[in-house]
């Protein structure tokens, strides 16, 4: 029988992905963390398509995905510690921002004109082998409406732009399922300033040194403008880390046995597995969000390992700030 499934592209596909991209469009790629909404990183109109489209606020900058440690360091000033991180982690979900280096071409919309880039070499062989065939970084964010649940598969992506969709190379559903870490290696100590599947206490295992969390003090320019608190926001509210479920709630699960009394259900692991969970947590919000509950209860989610990032994302999606 015929395969159509996603990951047999048709290299047809790919060629037509690279025209758009030197033509100035976007092309919607797969991640092994979501989908994300790419352009040429050098092309001032293409990546102001990327804001346009979004609705993202422009003083957010995008990550510049390269296809490994020798286009990354064309573009930033590379260093050990960057070396050490990308050897450990990378093709993978970390971010490093590093300084841009003067005159690298990067539009400065994707930067909104600051002197640092964010690099990173995303696990998924169709991306990598296009951004190799392109030649130089793509920049990406994850490709829904600004502020809204980032996409863990292609059917996502066609929900949050219908029919102004851009070209979809499907590869599937995402393994990780939550946005990179972000790491900031600018500074003597680095920092930590998205939560991911590489976890803090991953890169003071490669790094043999602690390193900070970032913590916003709300009086200097937020340093990750991604981190705004309100952010993966659903439009029903949710209510976290409860065991009970009130009259009209949906209920988004953790484990086994599950309370009593909700009409619609989304476990995001059964079995208790994080890694699981983490793949199907944005599937999830989207599911309970279109049921039409008044609220959200949602279980308690172990704070280890990814179980960080996936509390980071709930307590995000949970803020009404
Ligand atoms: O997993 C991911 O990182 C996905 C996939 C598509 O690669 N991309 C993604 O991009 O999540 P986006 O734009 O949705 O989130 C990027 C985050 C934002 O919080 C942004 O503020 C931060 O990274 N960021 C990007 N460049 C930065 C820089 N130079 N300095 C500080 N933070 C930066
Ligand atoms: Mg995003």
């Amino acid at each position: 029988m015929t395969d159509f499934s996603p990951q047999y592209l048709d290299s047809s596909l790919e060629d037509i992905a690279l025209t758009h991209w030197q033509n100035g469009e976007l092309v919607v790629i797969p991640t092994e963390t979501v989908y994300g909404l790419a352009a040429d990183a050098s092309n001032d109109q293409a990546v102001a398509k990327i804001y346009a489209l979004k609705h993202r606020p422009s003083f957010n900058p995008l990550i510049a995905h390269v296809d490994g440690t020798r286009m990354a360091s064309r573009y930033v000033a590379w260093n050990e510690v960057a070396e050490t991180l990308a050897t450990a982690f990378w093709p993978g979900p970390l971010t490093l921002v590093l300084p841009l280096l003067p005159d690298a071409p990067i539009s400065a919309l994707a930067t909104d004109g600051g002197e640092t880039l964010g690099v990173r070499a995303p696990n998924h062989g169709h991306t990598l082998s296009l951004i190799t065939r392109f030649g130089k970084p793509v920049v990406a964010p994850s490709a829904n409406q600004s502020g809204r649940v980032s996409p863990s598969c292609a059917d996502h992506v066609r929900q949050e732009f219908g029919s102004a969709c851009p070209l979809i190379i499907d590869g599937g559903a995402c393994r990780v399922g939550i946005e990179s870490t972000v790491l900031d290696i600018t500074t003597a100590t680095p920092t930590l300033l998205r939560h991911g599947a590489i976890t803090q206490a991953m890169i003071e295992k490669a790094l043999n040194t602690t390193i900070a969390l970032y913590a916003p003090d709300g009086t200097s320019t937020l340093k990750s403008p991604g981190l705004l608190l309100k952010h993966y926001a659903p439009s029903t509210p949710l209510r976290l880390n409860t065991t009970k479920v009130n009259e009209g709630e949906a209920l988004l699960a953790f484990g086994d046995p599950i309370p009593e009394g909700a009409q619609h259900v989304f476990n995001l692991s059964a079995s208790g597995n994080l890694q699981e969970a983490a793949t199907r947590l944005f599937a999830g919000l989207r599911y309970l969000d279109a049921c039409g509950a008044t609220s959200i209860a949602v279980m308690p989610v172990p704070k280890n390992d990814i179980g960080i990032a996936i509390n980071d994302r709930l307590m995000r999606a949970a803020s009404k700030a």
